[in-house]
């Protein structure tokens, strides 16, 4: 009975397109009886049913699978590169044709206020609250729930990891009471947020129509076929000049788009920024990093002395980074393991040789890498929570839920 209620389940929520091994986990019959018991239902088959017929249920099965789990500033040299990149192009947006930002994936709507937060600053855009502004985010979601929190623009505490960028507080775009951000009701009203997926809601936009794309922590929940076809929609949608932002652990390869894109010209490897490989962009000179950057998350202390230490060597961890970022995985892989055969157990060194194996799709040994991170940084959230996606791939829910409440503890660790 229990077998033939999760066949029925796992079918509906393949079709939402995610990946088989996460969906067929050994722990779909626990979450069946628990849902069971919260529903009163006497059998898993009137679960099923219930799965079949009410989108809100299936929602919440695809949300403790795919987590609409996020936080502002994450990845904060992004945001830094993105007010660079902003910033030299100030005269290229305005009310008539305003800096398009789109956010797959956004969750509960950290990242796109981040990339508006980020972009106005950099455009000057701070005290005036006039509505109508040159920066335009939208955001997508299939979780309802999470699409309501961000229209609402509640993030709650664990929405700010680590200390906020010094401009952020510029005309109180994100104030802080408690521990808890509120985004400026200015910034919220230049995002907007719908409740659909990808790929098949960007088939929707037209094409070349985004400055700013982001598509972080997405692919690693969905099937192959999906990637493919969201990598198609990404490089269709974004404008020829424009970025790509990946997260972590999502290469170019996974979404089919190693060909087609590379690392943004001087963006910090941390930005895990692309753009398409016939764009022609100036580099943004280092010097022209503003004075007032104030982020200390323990990554971004890693990358600075990486930078500090950046050097022609081509076997730096910087450079094993970059080759990364640009799709050079074999080349990377190498760099990175003739560093730890040199004695090098930075955890950053650890973490990137992680996050290739996993790219590699090497489950087993990306975890032994992860682990050893952990190990190094306790409170390494972006480790804490890739391992708690291979613990669930696993079928270990109870595994990935408590890693899951460690990063939650964390306050550090995050790139
Ligand atoms: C870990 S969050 C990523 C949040 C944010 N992009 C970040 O990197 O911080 C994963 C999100 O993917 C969403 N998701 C799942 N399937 C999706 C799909 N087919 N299209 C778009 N988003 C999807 C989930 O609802 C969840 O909110």
């Amino acid at each position: 009975m229990i077998d033939d209620a999760c066949d029925r389940i796992a079918s509906r929520l393949l079709k939402e397109r995610l990946q088989p091994e996460l969906v067929r986990s050994a722990g779909l019959p626990s979450l069946v009886a628990e849902r069971c018991a919260k529903h009163r239902l006497e059998s898993p088959i009137h679960y099923a049913e219930l799965v079949e017929r009410d989108e809100a249920e299936l929602g919440w099965l695809r949300s403790q699978i795919a987590v609409p789990e996020t936080w502002l500033f994450r990845y904060p040299a992004s945001f830094e590169y993105i007010r660079r990149w902003v910033g030299d192009r100030s005269r290229d947006w305005s009310v008539d044709r305003p800096l398009q930002i789109l956010s797959v994936a956004c969750a509960n709507g950290a990242e796109a206020f981040s990339a508006v937060v980020a972009s106005s600053s950099a455009l000057g855009i701070g005290r005036a609250v006039d509505g109508c502004t040159s920066v335009r985010a939208v955001g997508i979601d299939p979780n309802a729930a999470a699409v309501d929190a961000a229209r609402r623009g509640t993030l709650g505490r664990m929405a700010l990891r680590g200390e906020m960028p010094a401009w952020a507080a510029d005309g109180d775009a994100v104030t802080v009471a408690d521990g808890v951000p509120t985004v400026h009701e200015r910034i919220r009203a230049q995002a907007s947020f719908l409740v659909g997926a990808a790929p098949e809601s960007l088939a929707a936009m037209p094409a070349e129509s985004i400055d700013l794309v982001f598509c972080r922590n997405l692919a690693i929940y969905l099937d192959a076929d999906a990637r493919q076809q969201i990598g198609q929609q990404l490089l269709r949608i974004l404008r020829p000049q424009g970025i790509l932002f990946l997260g972590h652990a999502e290469r170019p390869a996974l979404f089919g788009c190693e060909r087609s894109i590379h690392g943004a010209p001087g963006a910090d490897p941390a930005a895990f920024a692309f753009v398409h490989a016939s764009a022609r962009l100036p580099r943004v000179k280092d010097e022209e990093r503003p004075e007032n950057s104030r982020i200390s998350s323990p990554q971004r202390r890693d990358s600075r002395r990486e930078s500090q230490r950046r050097s022609p060597q081509p076997t730096s961890l910087a450079e094993a980074r970059r080759a990364a970022d640009e799709g050079r995985l074999d080349e990377s892989r190498s760099a990175a393991l003739a560093l730890h055969a040199g004695g090098s157990r930075e955890p950053s060194l650890l973490h990137l040789l992680g996050t290739l194996a996993l790219a590699a799709g090497d489950e087993t040994e990306a975890e032994q890498w992860l682990r050893q991170v952990v190990y190094a940084v306790p409170n390494h959230d972006e480790a804490l929570l890739t391992m708690a996606v291979l613990a669930e791939r696993r079928g270990d829910l109870e595994a990935g839920r408590r890693l899951r409440q460690r990063a939650g503890r964390g306050g550090g660790g995050t790139p």
